[in-house]
């Protein structure tokens, strides 16, 4: 747990920008050169599919794909604010993504020639195209120069401007079965939804090479029915990545390729059954949603309390539960990291009792200041059923994910997972199993971690701003962290009211069965810094309406 202190200002320029070629200097506030340079004729080319193509394959320069040239969207730097250029020419850059006038696929010009052109230091631009990168809307390319990505989905209203109304009961009740889909679906300007990697960083030329490679080499056998655990070459691929990430030795036949956390907990519900086991403790606070999955399966769900160490495991041991479902290297949603002790208690507990720990290691990697905790089935594999995915690794869309069972599961399960849908699609799986044999999953993963920290640190700094004796939890770690606030306020009632002024969160509560604290589980990671500081202040003065 820790007070919230203004956290170091993450909008600042930082060398960590692995993949932006064009910045070279980085002074926002830097002096002009010359005077401002008014550009005339034609703003911006359409771009064909094929140019874009090319844009996405990571060409060189010289190569086919469409660069703006110098009329660059008739800027005027007359327009900037004294000391405010690379604001003024951020905005102008987002807007001209936003309302497409600067296409997906395009390249933007390079620093120093759009800085010679618009009389501006080499710098104010390398800052623009560093926010823009941040952003997720443009990508540095090594000698593809800087290419625009990703749009804004939608033109967004600012914070506070009439919203649609959120749907009528969406936070009044106990959560439904859809909640999660509900909250999807409403509309909001700033999104705070934990659980979402930054999606516009999804490493799509990567993918796309990858894929290409994998089609070339693959056999017409391999587009037949496969093996049900999953192909060979993503097993083999996974059990190498969890001996490197997460400590953990074993045989890639040991691991069972499912699709997320979500399908291998359904498939565990009969084995468990078969097992004698008909309930499940689950962490309080603990993920709602993760708890869904074990009550569709009709599976008791008895909560035992978190404290700063961790699961309780004397309060397990009265549940008289014989399995647990943890997330012991980050939990959700506190951000605890089970400490040493508490470990050694309950690898005791599962010895000795002959309890079962369903371990969700659902965001172990992405840790900001020291290297991931070891998981759990790397110390009792006896007694451990392992669960990782690339939910927050890439993307939830591929619902790719892996299980290492016990071993006296091991048959049980794939029989499950065959009779469930005769294993994975295959081509992801072979794509993924490059991407994670060739590095470039792990190079994406340390770009993900900078952004991601600076992200944090933009939401912790706002916090101390905009909430002053709140506490953030577990903001060590993953992709969210755990407010909670002295004020007397129902957390769904503000989550309700944030969500009117256009946020959107969890309020914590969804995540308990015991009574606790009121608070808010705020993800940041897909987030740029400049939307978090407004979301924030948002939630600040929902909470000063509310008290
Ligand atoms: C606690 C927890 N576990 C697991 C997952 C991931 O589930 P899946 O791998 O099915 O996408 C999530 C997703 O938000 C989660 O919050």
């Amino acid at each position: 747990m820790t007070e919230i202190t203004p956290g170091r200002q993450s909008d600042r320029p930082v060398a960590e920008a692995p993949r932006l070629v064009a910045m070279t200097g980085a002074d926002a506030g830097a002096r002009t050169m010359g005077s401002a340079a008014g550009v005339g004729g034609d703003a911006v080319r359409p771009h064909s599919p094929a140019a874009r193509q090319a844009a996405d394959a990571d060409v060189a320069p010289g190569s086919s794909v469409a660069s703006y040239g110098s009329d660059f969207l008739l800027l005027d730097v007359a327009d900037a604010p004294a000391g405010g250029k690379a604001d003024w020419l951020t905005a102008r850059l987002r807007q001209a993504i936003g309302d497409g006038r600067l296409a997906v696929g395009g390249r933007l010009p390079p620093t120093r020639v759009l800085a010679a052109e618009l009389g501006v230091s080499r710098g104010v631009v390398a800052e623009a195209y560093r926010r823009l990168t941040e952003d997720g809307h443009v990508e540095g390319r090594r000698r593809g120069g800087t290419v625009v990505v990703a749009a804004p989905a939608v033109p967004l209203p600012a914070v506070g401007a009439a919203q649609p109304p959120p749907p009528a009961g969406l936070f009044a009740a106990a959560p439904a079965p859809d909640v999660f889909e509900a909250l999807r679906a409403a509309p909001a300007r700033i999104d705070f939804t934990p659980g979402q990697p930054d999606l516009a960083a999804f490493p799509r030329a990567a993918w796309l090479q990858a894929e290409r490679t994998v089609l070339a080499d693959l056999s017409a056998g391999h587009l037949g029915y496969g093996d049900p655990r999953g192909t060979p070459q993503l097993r083999q691929a996974v059990a190498d990545w969890l001996a490197r990430n997460r400590g953990i030795r074993v045989a890639p036949d040991e691991v069972l390729v499912v699709a997320g956390t979500a399908q291998a907990l359904t498939l565990l519900h009969p084995v468990l059954r078969a097992d004698g086991i008909d309930s499940v403790a689950v962490e309080d606070p603990g993920s709602l949603g993760t708890r869904q999955h074990l009550v569709n399966g009709d599976l008791a769900t008895p909560p035992v309390p978190v404290d700063d160490d961790g699961i309780r495991v004397d309060a397990l041991r009265a549940t008289g539960a014989r399995a647990v479902l943890l997330t012991p290297a980050h939990q959700f949603p506190t951000g605890v990291v089970t400490s040493g002790e508490r470990r050694r208690e309950l690898l005791r507990w599962a010895a000795g009792d002959g309890g079962l720990i369903v371990e969700d290691d659902y965001d172990a990697e992405h840790r900001y200041d020291r290297p991931p905790v070891p998981a759990l089935r790397a110390l009792l594999a006896d007694r451990v059923c392992y669960m990782g995915s690339v939910s927050k690794l890439l993307a939830p869309a591929l619902r790719i994910g892996w299980v290492v069972p016990p071993p006296r599961y091991r048959d049980a399960l794939v029989n499950a997972k065959r009779f469930t849908d005769l294993g994975n699609a295959v081509l992801p799986q072979l794509v993924l199993a490059r991407l994670m044999t060739s590095g470039d999953l792990e190079r994406h993963l340390r770009m993900l971690r900078g952004r991601h920290r600076r992200r944090r640190d933009a939401m912790t700094a706002a916090l101390a701003a905009h909430l002053p004796g709140a506490v953030a939890h577990g903001a060590a770690a993953g992709l969210h962290l755990t407010v909670t606030y002295p004020q007397d306020v129902p957390d769904t009632d503000l989550a309700a009211a944030a969500l009117a002024l256009g946020v959107k969160c969890q309020p914590l509560s969804w995540h308990r069965q015991l009574p606790g604290r009121p608070g808010l589980v705020l993800g940041y990671a897909a987030t740029p810094p400049g939307a978090i500081a407004e979301g924030v202040a948002a939630l600040g003065e929902a909470l000063r309406a509310l008290s």
